[in-house]
């Protein structure tokens, strides 16, 4: 039998670990955060059009809430509406039922490309997966209430409780938005129900959008007349209206809310390394904001000239779309590269803009290899632990909430250190005075750029 950890925890009668729960097999992840949950698909997984559910990636700003029980459990819909109102899950499995294929990525994702460094869960390729959603129209459920004529967004609320004082993970989405036919609540992820972390009961999907507007554990949907204050759409998830220099501090006043997705491509075969020379197929998945992918283009050699890659059969608007181009492979050492374009021609930058938060990269990815005629197993080390001896009071200011994983993949300044301290002292890291300093130094010298 295959054992997993979950398995492994399950066979030991310890059942599951409160947040660990749920369809993602940690020893097919890349763990960023085994606790809130922080998960992420390896390359190979832009191979399937449907990432499985025991792949897909998981990104949690909590620990993932207690299941709900569905005999209870009711969507609260009010605000600027005509009809508030309370639905269980029989009354939105009579709305007509919708199907729909599409990518869910994490704003955040390629966040650890980003120079210089910026704090965050550090991301490499894959927080990000195509999955098929099964739900209802979210614009069918507000027709029930009727929206009045002053209603402009629409705050969604899960059932995610903050860890210490944290500011509740609440978001808004344009009415625009959640009238579009395309966006769901949904109640199903791969024809099985929706997994506890990805949201169960039910969830937002806004395809074409990053995933921070697709709301998880959802019971709560109030129409708003005005534009909402709180942390997570006020500062969290927003980016520069225009270009900034690398490293600065832009002003609030010039940045706005992450929506649509980038065109982007993803390289899953070769993986950088040594390969063997003959025929080598370069392939990938390559997706975009709604305007479908239209071409990939493959380079051999850095750039210096491209070919169309072959655009698999499976397509649907916002999916990802599987590419594949064959190429002799001589002996030496070349650089691969895919770059897609969409319908609307855009097409990804080979050189990404900075912004603060590391949002949405889509540079045209890079993998070097050699070809050889033998074949060579490369092998992969782990980031080395801290060396440093823990300073006093570390432990209990700040490993109560998530380890110390959260910081080792971080690479920053002390300056950006001494913000990082501060945003977690306000969110309930007890952190004596006395102690500060020799923290400070501790993680600055750990974990710098
Ligand atoms: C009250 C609980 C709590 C304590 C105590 C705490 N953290 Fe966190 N921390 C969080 C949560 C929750 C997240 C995840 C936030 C997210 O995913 O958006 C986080 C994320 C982080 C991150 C990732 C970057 C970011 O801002 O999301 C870093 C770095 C970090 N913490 C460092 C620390 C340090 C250093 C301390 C001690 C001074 C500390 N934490 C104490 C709750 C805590």
């Amino acid at each position: 039998m295959k054992m997993n950890r979950r398995g492994f925890l399950a066979a030991a009668g310890l059942g599951a670990l409160p947040g660990l729960a749920g369809g993602a097999d940690l020893a097919k992840m890349i763990v960023r955060s085994p606790n809130p949950q922080d998960l992420e698909m390896s390359p190979d997984g832009f191979q399937a059009w449907i990432t499985p559910l025991d792949r897909f990636f998981v990104r949690c700003h909590t620990y993932v809430p207690e299941r709900a029980d569905l005999a209870t459990w009711k969507l609260k819909l009010d605000g600027v509406v005509n009809q508030p109102l309370a639905l269980s899950m029989d009354d939105l499995k009579k709305l007509p039922r919708v199907e729909l294929v599409s990518v869910a990525e994490c704003a955040g994702n390629g966040r650890s490309f980003y120079q210089p460094h910026v704090a965050g869960t550090q991301w490499a390729l894959g927080s990000v997966g195509n999955g098929r959603w099964t739900g209802v129209r979210f614009r069918d459920v507000l027709a029930k209430a009727g929206l009045k004529d002053s209603a402009k967004h629409i705050l969604l609320d899960g059932t995610d409780v903050p860890l210490g004082t944290m500011p509740k993970f609440q978001r808004t989405i344009t009415v625009e938005k959640a009238l579009d036919p395309d966006t769901l609540l949904a109640y199903q992820m791969n024809g099985e129900e929706l997994p506890q972390e990805h949201g169960f009961p039910l969830r937002v999907i806004a395809p074409g959008w990053a995933s921070d507007s697709w709301v998880k554990w959802l019971t709560h949907a109030e129409v708003l007349d005005h534009e909402f204050e709180g942390f997570w759409m006020k500062t969290a998830y927003r980016h520069p209206k225009g270009p900034v220099q690398p490293g600065a501090t832009v002003d609030p006043s010039e940045m706005i809310p992450v929506t649509d997705l980038n065109v982007k491509s993803v390289i899953a075969t070769p993986a950088a390394g040594s390969i063997k020379s003959g025929r080598v197929r370069i392939s990938g998945a390559a997706w975009s904001n709604g305007s479908p992918v239209t071409r990939v283009d493959v380079s051999a050699n850095g750039g210096e000239t491209w070919k169309a890659a072959r655009l698999a059969k499976d397509r649907s608007r916002y999916a990802w779309r599987l590419w594949s181009y064959d190429w002799t492979a001589s002996d030496g050492k070349y650089t691969l590269m895919a770059r897609a374009t969409n319908s609307a021609g855009q097409s990804q930058p080979l050189e990404q803009a900075w912004n603060p938060s590391g949002y949405l990269w889509n540079a045209v990815e890079r993998v070097e290899v050699e070809v050889s005629g033998k074949e060579i197993i490369s092998l992969y080390t782990d980031e080395p632990a801290a060396a440093q001896q823990q300073p006093q009071g570390y432990q209990a200011a700040c490993l109560t909430c998530h380890d110390e994983g959260m910081m080792r993949q971080q690479h920053l300044t002390p300056a950006q250190w001494d913000r990082e301290v501060n945003k977690m002292t306000g969110w309930g890291a007890k952190i004596k005075p006395e102690d500060r300093e020799a923290i400070l130094k501790y993680l600055s010298d750990s974990f710098s750029q």
